[in-house]
């Protein structure tokens, strides 16, 4: 992957020694070296290959930015370390040498789309409420599923207190002997379980949970419990803010 080039105020800011106009300062007053020369002048860029010096002493924190979408298996958590001991994300990942952390949860039990970075903007940006990122679920649920028994969800039901917000459903396939139902879901809220807890609602539970697409994302490729690197084209989507995702179905 090419190195991106970016402004030395912007990279000494992230490095958390000081604010980006305070890096500026420190910059302009001769106190930061590239590669072991004094750079005075504001805008040049650099890319992780450099080496950036303040008074002397090199920057930490400028951690390569890594970007990965996992097809998270059953039975692994998505905190980075679990009270009862149980097994991890992170426990999946090899050869990663970066602190990654997952962009928002998936239960225990769900399976799907996760992607994890350690680029914190950008998670932040992608779990922001307002950048409506869409999350598509498939559901097996008890029940038989009619259109009128999920009709609440697309106007929103009260969970623990709050309205959801209305929902994309349909119903996939109903199994009339077992009485079972897959039913496909799109929200872009993210609260803690709550496609289970909207489905429950709604007299539906849940049996199965796949994500299957978060933003642009899907499991094109990934074996339960593989994943990969995103293409430089995918992050620049995400820099961009371009979440929209295009799948015809
Ligand atoms: N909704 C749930 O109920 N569980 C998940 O893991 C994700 C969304």
């Amino acid at each position: 992957m090419p190195e991106e080039a970016q402004r030395l105020q912007k990279i000494i800011a992230q490095a958390g020694i000081t604010s980006r106009r305070n890096a500026e300062t420190l910059i302009t007053s001769g106190r930061v070296q590239v590669n072991g020369k004094t750079v005075t002048e504001l805008g040049i860029k650099v890319t992780d290959n450099d080496k950036i010096q303040v008074d002397g002493a090199p920057i930490e924190g400028r951690e390569k930015k890594v970007y990965l979408l996992m097809n998270k298996p059953r039975g692994v958590v998505t905190t980075n370390s679990d009270e009862k001991g149980r097994k991890t994300v992170l426990d999946i990942l090899e050869g990663i040498d970066q602190r990654v952390y997952p962009v928002g949860r998936l239960d225990y039990d769900t399976t799907g789309v996760l992607l994890m970075t350690n680029d914190g903007e950008i998670a932040n940006q992608l779990m922001h409420p307002k950048s409506r990122v869409d999350k598509v679920y498939l559901a097996k649920v008890s029940g038989i599923a009619t259109p009128e028994k999920l009709a609440p969800l697309q106007h929103g039901v009260v969970i623990k207190g709050r309205k959801t917000a209305p929902a994309r459903v349909t119903i996939e396939r109903v199994d009339k002997d077992k009485k079972t139902s897959m039913v496909r879901i799109i929200i872009h809220e993210g609260r803690n379980h709550q496609v289970k807890d909207m489905l429950q609602k709604v007299g539906l539970p849940v049996d199965k949970l796949t994500r299957e697409q978060y933003a642009f994302f899907d499991l094109t490729g990934l074996q339960s419990g593989e994943y990969r690197k995103l293409t430089n084209a995918e992050v620049k989507r995400l820099k961009v803010q371009d979440y929209k995702n295009y799948r015809k179905k």
